[in-house]
């Protein structure tokens, strides 16, 4: 090349990449994406940036580097960051900036889905509600003015990225953006302009030249170029609306959403690396794990209805940032098994064939490369499957990879990693007296029943909740006072229905009952026994939402509250009002909310006096100083009824400790085989929901906390805990048909030599070392982590051998077999089982 052409082909270099000249260029083929023209096989998760803190982000994504991540995936939550039309809020938890940044730091790639529709359990699906309020507006649809909003706050984001510099063909890491999410699960009832508006969503984003490709989630009619993507627990049966584009899969879950009223769900990591390995076997590419870290809904977020405060999920790295053993190690393993399997995966289509009832070999080969991927789908037998000449045994619902066709490094039913369990230890709540707290350490306010505003108003009859607030607040009062002379001191009923999701009725200021919906079924329809009194009546009806709806078609017009009828039934004669029509006087929200109570530095508390306890609407307010050391914080709520917290003014969520999950819907042990639904391995029935609240330590400092709540229904304060989340216990059960662990792989077959299985435990922490064994056997032992017990058979030697291995330093091996032990029971099947304790 002559001179003056070196100086062109580098100036039009740095055009593009302006002044990095480590812009990637990222596209696809029918196998992978590319980066930089070469086929990657990619592992991702999710991160929702405003479900935890900035000071939370680097652990949080080096946590999910360490356990074997390319690739974080998040929305981006438009209600966050455009509050009011024209206003915008990149600050804290919603500065995604430098969450993006913070990803690139740590070397991993970004998949920036901007929706601008979410879904995500996040309140309204992420729209702002200014947005209902725009004149013709219709969403998600070929509406003008909705895709007007849609195109500018996509540009927006899109233009940020780009002036930041943050995509990959910028140097960046962003490989990948997402436009809407799951519309074609739910496009039906929208029709023809459903599906222009996605043909126009995928031209609008096209436009916006970003560099790198657009996906759409479950959308199998996604124009070229943007590539179609799976959404579901399990992808391997997915393919892609053209030849030209890869097989994704951009929700992978990992567990499920608690709601306020529901049992915990939990997904055996035996059953997602199951859908993994299948995902992979059957030519997947890329695999996003939703969530990897699931968080918390601060604030009033979270979406619905009763979506809980906690969006745990399940997921690999429990809501405080611990990882969740055994799986996220198991998880870590399987990735590295797979990406042994990366060069041979990328090159080739796998060539599958069934060597029995529900059995399948996938073989990737080109040239000397060759991986293979067994798969046993039968949810209750274990196999023998013939392969190239070798005997490979495969446990029901298992998939077994040979990185080299031949050897096995790892089995999805075979759990290497270590366990873990953690708790919450409570620290007495050292209320601090040096403040204006009263001598039980608390401080209140009550809130009035009924209208107490100037700016209530009034209206013939029953109005629709969130078109009348705004979502402002959860609340709004529907007050009417009615004049029954006849039937004074008579019993009649309140017949009230509502669109949801909860309500509490007053009867001339007494509580007369109250009502909710759940996760199922939001609508209300209830009868509440009353008493009249002669003359005036009056009726104050304080309906509430709990988070707005966030799925399905035209969700956002579902509506909610008292929109009626309101009929006074039973009174003398038989006779029946209805109310509905009448003159009602409303007001929105809390006359706490408008003197800013949730700060604490406002308003006349009460300390003097006695502290109301199970009374309903009362505020309170304490001071407390942060638990000692620095581990997660939390707040438990057990004693008080539903309201709202807020630490330092900073807004904890919505806590509920009284909304329980039912009965019946749990299973004690579960059964990772066969077909994972949400509701399969659900644990807590019969206890609250959610009674542990997460206090981000960023917000707390050593003493002097305010911790103001709003109760609504009624509880007592002084019950409330304060303490943090630990790693308790760190247990490994291996037994000796155990692989060796997946680091040992390379060396192991090259050597030719075989090593036997392994237990490692490792402390959570750099600075712990395990102080101590509870319990080692190495035999037959038997039970789960936190309670093992011997079995028939077990080594008099285990535990002065696993002590000498591991106390005092921060991890440790011992090899499972007889040549570690002896051989307490000659001719049966052994096992080491440990628990241990780091601090
Ligand atoms: C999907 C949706 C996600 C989330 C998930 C359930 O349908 O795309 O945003 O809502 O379900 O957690």
């Amino acid at each position: 090349m002559r001179r003056n052409q070196i100086v062109l082909v580098l100036v039009w270099v740095m055009g593009i990449c302006a002044t990095t000249l480590l812009c990637a260029t990222v596209d696809y083929d029918h196998r992978a994406l590319l980066i930089d023209g070469k086929r990657r096989v990619l592992i991702s998760g999710s991160i929702h940036y405003p479900r935890s803190t900035p000071e939370m982000w680097p652990d949080l994504i080096q946590k999910s580097k360490d356990g074997g991540l390319d690739v974080i995936e998040t929305y981006v939550f438009w209600n966050q960051h455009e509050p009011v039309r024209g206003q915008y809020n990149f600050e804290g938890k919603n500065d995604l900036v430098r969450f993006v940044k913070a990803v690139a730091a740590a070397g991993l790639y970004v998949h920036l889905r901007i929706g601008p529709y979410v879904c995500a359990e996040w309140n309204y699906g992420g729209f702002p509600l200014w947005l209902h309020f725009i004149p013709g507006i219709k969403f998600r649809t070929d509406n003008e003015p909705f895709k007007a909003e849609m195109k500018r706050f996509t540009a927006k984001i899109v233009d940020m990225m780009k002036q930041e510099k943050l995509y990959a063909s910028q140097g960046g890491p962003i490989i990948l953006s997402q436009i809407e999410n799951e519309y074609g699960n739910i496009d039906g009832p929208y029709g023809a302009a459903g599906k222009s508006y996605i043909n126009w969503a995928a031209s609008m984003a096209t436009s916006l030249d970003t560099g790198v490709p657009w996906v759409m989630c479950q959308q199998a009619d996604a124009p070229d170029p943007i590539i179609n993507t799976c959404n579901g627990f399990y992808c391997d049966q997915f393919t892609p609306n053209s030849n030209k584009k890869p097989k994704m899969w951009t929700e992978n879950w990992t567990g499920w959403f608690l709601l306020f009223g529901g049992a915990t769900p939990r997904r055996p990591v035996e059953d997602i690396a199951f859908a993994v390995a299948r995902f992979f076997q059957r030519g997947g590419t890329f695999q996003n794990y939703y969530m990897y870290h699931g968080g918390t809904n601060f604030d009033r977020t979270s979406g619905g209805p009763f979506i809980a405060t906690s969006y745990d999920y399940d997921a690999p790295i429990d809501e405080y940032g611990i990882i969740r053993q055994p799986k996220w190690g198991h998880l870590k393993d399987l990735h590295k098994a797979i990406k042994l399997c990366e060069e041979a995966l990328i090159a080739t289509d796998p060539t599958i064939s069934s060597p029995g009832p529900k059995l399948e070999v996938a073989v990737y080969k080109t040239g000397d490369k060759c991986a293979a991927f067994l798969a046993n789908d039968n949810d209750n037998s274990d196999a023998t499957v013939k392969f190239n000449g070798n005997s490979y045994q495969l446990p029901a619902w298992s998939v077994s990879i040979l990185p080299d066709c031949k050897n096995v490094v790892l089995n999805t039913a075979k759990i290497n990693s270590a366990s873990m369990i953690s708790s919450f230890t409570t620290e007495s709540s050292k209320a601090d007296t040096s403040l204006e707290a009263s001598t039980s350490g608390w401080s209140w306010i009550s809130e009035p029943v009924g209208i107490s505003k100037a700016d209530s108003f009034a209206k013939i009859g029953l109005v629709e909740q969130i078109n009348t607030t705004a979502d402002r607040s959860d609340y709004l009062w529907y007050s009417l006072s009615v004049d029954l002379q006849d039937d004074a001191g008579s019993q009649a009923v309140l017949h009230v229905e509502s669109l949801g999701h909860a309500l509490h009725a007053f009867i001339n200021g007494k509580l007369a009952g109250s009502s909710q919906g759940n996760g199922n079924k939001r609508a209300l329809d209830v009868d509440i026994p009353i008493t009249l009194v002669a003359g005036k009546n009056t009726i104050d009806l304080l309906s509430l939402t709990v988070g707005l709806q966030n799925y399905g078609s035209f969700f956002d017009i579902w509506g909610a509250g008292i929109t009626g009828p309101v009929i006074l039934k039973g009174l003398k004669n038989g006779n029946t009002v209805d109310l509905s029509s009448q003159k009602w006087t409303y007001q929105v929200g809390l006359k706490g909310e408008d003197l800013g109570l949730s700060s604490g530095s406002s308003g006349q508390w009460n300390s003097q006096s006695t502290l109301p306890k199970n009374q309903p609407f009362i505020w309170y307010k304490t001071n407390f100083a942060a638990p000692s050391g620095s581990n997660p914080v939390a707040i438990d709520f057990t004693g008080m009824g539903k309201g709202e917290a807020w630490v330092n003014g900073q807004s904890i969520g919505r806590y509920w400790p009284t909304n329980a999950a039912p009965n019946g819907v749990c299973s004690d042990s579960c059964n990772y085989r066969g077909p994972y639904t949400s509701t399969k391995c659900q644990t807590n029935c019969g206890k609250p929901s959610q009674t542990l609240y997460h206090v981000p330590r960023s917000w707390l400092k050593p003493d002097g906390n305010i911790l103001v709540l709003f109760e609504e229904s009624g509880g007592d304060p002084t019950k409330i805990s304060f303490g943090t989340k630990q790693v308790a216990s760190l247990c490994a059960h291996i037994s000796d048909s155990h692989l060796p662990p997946v680091e040992m792989w390379n060396s192991d077959t090259k050597s030719g030599k075989k090593v036997g299985p392994v237990l490692s435990l490792k402390c959570p922490h750099q600075d712990q070392v395990i102080s101590s064994i509870k319990f080692a056997s190495y035999g037959t032992p038997l039970g789960t982590c936190g309670d093992y017990y011997h079995g028939r058979c077990s080594s008099n030697k285990a535990m002065s051998i696993v002590q000498k291995a591991c106390i005092g330093s921060s991890s440790c091996s011992v090899g499972v077999s007889t040549d570690t032990f002896g051989d307490p029971c000659k001719g049966v099947a052994k096992s080491l089982a440990v628990e241990a304790i780091c601090t």
